[in-house]
């Protein structure tokens, strides 16, 4: 059978395998999806051993991303992008990276939640790698614009810097400065799923504002909570997204996107 995994430090609660074991019981397809905790000092050689030892492809999660960015041959122009990768495989010895994130959170809000994001105002809360990862299939979305904002204002305007150029006006901000109304909320601050949110001014969540915020859990996180409080039309995890950068991943390595659906829905049902 055809072997994938996915590699991170820690990785016991990936829900990578469930997925993907679902998304290949979708056509009977015979593979095998394993949990790798590679050492932090040590994912070159895991990822090597792995693709030596006959292995098909690889997620990439926390927190070696970044490093398997470096470690790649080649690159997709949205992995180039992002600066970091998620997706690896391996073909004539020549290591490949992709980096599926920003497509499945795109395909998350658009063909799971429904939300239209050409024309509308963006802002994304945090400006950390998982943002990174995510700006380039935003930024073509055409929203007609897209602001930034972070308690380091600096690492906000690095974005600015790297994205600048994709015809979509696209701000840096700091969190107390922020003026609403915005249509869609993207929360990226990764504080939010275990400590409180950090404090934000009123104003940011207008009659029709949408809420998402890429983390997930078993219960509503802190940023759930503050856009529900503050009267967002609809809020949501980002349990959809999951799902979809690994829609995109198996496509990737085997040719045809699976249904997310059923494997989205499976998931919601198990996590009580
Ligand atoms: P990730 O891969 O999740 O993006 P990261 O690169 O460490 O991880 O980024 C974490 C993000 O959460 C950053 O935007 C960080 O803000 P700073 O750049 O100012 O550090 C944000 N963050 C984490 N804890 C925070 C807190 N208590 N208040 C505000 N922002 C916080």
């Amino acid at each position: 059978s055809d072997r994938y995994a996915v590699f991170g430090n820690p990785v016991r609660h990936s829900r990578s395998p469930d997925i993907h074991h679902a998304f290949a019981a979708q056509r009977g397809e015979d593979l095998s999806y394993e949990r790798i905790e590679a050492p932090v000092d040590g994912f070159p050689a895991a990822v090597a051993a792995f693709f030596d030892a006959g292995g098909r492809g690889a997620n990439v999660t926390v927190p070696f991303k970044e490093q398997a960015w470096e470690l790649c041959d080649e690159l997709t122009d949205r992995a180039r992008q992002a600066g970091a990768v998620n997706t690896l495989w391996r073909r004539d010895g020549v290591l490949h990276g992709d980096n599926t994130d920003g497509a499945g959170l795109v395909a998350d809000l658009r063909g799971n939640q429904g939300w239209a994001l050409g024309d509308k105002r963006l802002l994304i809360l945090g400006a950390g790698g998982a943002v990174r990862g995510v700006l380039g299939p935003l930024l073509a979305q055409a929203p007609s614009q897209l602001v930034i904002a972070n308690r380091t204002v600096a690492r906000a305007e690095t974005l600015v810097e790297r994205f600048a150029g994709s015809g979509v006006a696209l701000y840096a901000s700091d969190l107390d400065a922020l003026q609403g109304p915005f249509d869609v909320i993207i929360n990226a601050i990764s504080a939010g799923l275990h400590g409180d949110m950090p404090p934000l001014p009123d104003g940011l969540v207008g009659e029709a504002t949408v809420a998402y915020d890429m983390v997930y859990g078993a219960e509503p996180t802190p940023f759930m909570k503050w856009a529900r409080a503050a009267g967002a039309v609809a809020v949501c995890d980002g349990l959809g997204m999951l799902v979809e950068q690994a829609a995109e991943a198996y496509q990737v390595w085997r040719g045809h996107r699976p249904e997310t659906a059923p494997v989205l829905t499976g998931l919601r049902h198990a996590q009580g």
